[in-house]
């Protein structure tokens, strides 16, 4: 049993964080922040939650498809997190053999400490053949969290399948020793908890490496990820992977590695070559998902100057044209996405970090191809259409049936 209370409490710097402390430690040993992720396809779930305390027992998921009989149970993964001042312990199940379409109820807890309430989601259909609804934002903090209201009545009524924050969470999980995310995550429990709340990071999750967005996150993708069969804490990867949903195949990346190479320049090579390899499998699976989505966290294109923005060309030169990699200026620029992205026909990119809504053209290299006048743009898009969706604000994709091919 951890116990830092004392040393916690006078690192108050503020009353603020003071009171976020004091909440921080009332819930100790609850069963808490719970939320969920898909897991390799639609019969599969990833249950995540913490406890501050450490319990005396294993965690586990009881769960079933009626409120009042929870016949089925999972014992979950516990891994504790500790960093200065900051510590929890995290529980990961993973639920499989699930049926599509199916409305499952769950708890989580353990028989020697408590049960949290009875929550409930939806698995995905399965197959191609429907439409899914998504919320995409990024930048949803824990101060000004406009969205939410909104959001937590359109979860409620089940307006969406899935939920993609894009980086830029909390501002930021790691500060006033973690208490931030604690509150973060127990502020998203209402939605997180009921719907697939799938992440990627923003420059805000930067600190220690990424760890803190790490700890609470359990992204794994499909079944075509490297580390596919390893076991659920090994075969994490919360920076990049993919999904297929419905029509679409998904493709989640980190804008951020190549902003923050005092972690390491290898982590741009290596999810380039994913993303290359990814592509190709997508494109040979596109007669049955037509649509390719990339989603990550900093637009190439930025509308205001400043902040890694080139104030000429208003564009995000390292991910959007590549990097001298490791420094060596004299090599050539490499791992640039747009001309990846755009070679192997992607429909479309999502990114948040700028804190307003704009849909572009299509575009390729600052400009948008030309096309026969009078047609719709977006239909057969000549180039990856942008989105920038960056202040939590509520977005739909509705189902069009895509023409484009290669
Ligand atoms: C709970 O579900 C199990 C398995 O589906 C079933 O055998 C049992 O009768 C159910 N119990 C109640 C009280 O509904
Ligand atoms: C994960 O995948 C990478 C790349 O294929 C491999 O080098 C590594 O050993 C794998 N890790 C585990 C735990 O399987
Ligand atoms: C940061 O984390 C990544 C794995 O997520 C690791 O490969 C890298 O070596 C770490 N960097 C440092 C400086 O510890
Ligand atoms: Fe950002």
């Amino acid at each position: 049993m951890r116990n830092f209370h004392i040393s916690r409490s006078f690192v108050a710097f503020t009353l603020f964080s003071t009171i976020l402390v004091a909440i921080n430690n009332a819930n100790a040993s609850e069963h808490q922040q719970v939320h969920i992720a898909l897991g390799t396809d639609e019969t599969e779930m990833v249950i995540t939650w913490a406890t501050i305390e450490s319990i005396d027992d294993h965690g586990v998921v009881n769960f079933g498809t009626s409120s009042d009989n929870l016949t089925d149970s999972v014992t979950a993964v516990t891994t504790y997190f500790e960093d200065d001042d900051a510590y929890w312990y995290n529980y990961r199940a993973l639920l499989t053999g699930l049926k599509p379409s199916t409305t499952y109820y769950y708890r989580v807890g353990s028989k020697a400490s408590s049960w949290s309430k009875v929550f409930q989601f939806k698995t995905l259909n399965s197959g191609n053949k429907w439409l899914p609804s998504f919320a995409i934002y990024g930048d949803l903090g824990i101060e000004n969290e406009r969205s939410l209201p909104y959001l937590t009545k359109d979860v409620e009524k089940g307006m969406y399948d899935v939920i993609f924050h894009i980086g830029d969470m909390a501002y930021d999980l790691y500060e006033y020793g973690g208490s931030r995310g604690n509150n973060f995550m127990r502020m998203l429990e209402p939605i997180a908890a009921r719907m697939p709340y799938m992440t990627t990071t923003g420059n805000h999750e930067k600190a220690k490496n990424f760890s803190h967005y790490d700890a609470r996150f359990s992204m794994i993708g499909d079944r075509h990820q490297p580390n596919y069969s390893a076991d659920l804490t090994d075969r994490l990867n919360n920076h990049f992977y993919s999904l297929d949903i419905g029509p679409a195949h998904i493709i989640i990346f980190s804008t951020e590695f190549y902003y923050y190479t005092r972690w390491g320049w290898e982590q741009i090579r290596w999810q380039y070559r994913w993303l290359e390899d990814e592509l190709i499998r997508a494109n040979q699976n596109r007669k049955e998902r037509p649509w390719i989505i990339v989603m990550g966290h900093r637009p190439f294109y930025c509308l205001v100057a400043g902040d890694k923005c080139n104030r000429k060309t208003l564009e995000r030169g390292p991910i959007k044209n590549g990097v001298h990699y490791d420094k060596t200026k004299k090599s050539q620029l490499n791992y640039g996405l747009e001309d990846l992205f755009y070679k192997y026909g992607v429909d479309l990119q999502l990114y948040g970090h700028e804190h307003f809504f704009v849909r572009f053209y299509p575009v390729h290299k600052n400009v948008s191809p030309s096309r026969p006048k009078e047609t719709n743009p977006y239909e057969d898009p000549v180039a990856p259409v942008f989105i920038t969706t960056g202040n939590a604000v509520r977005y739909f994709i509705y189902y069009i049936q895509p023409t484009n091919s290669l």
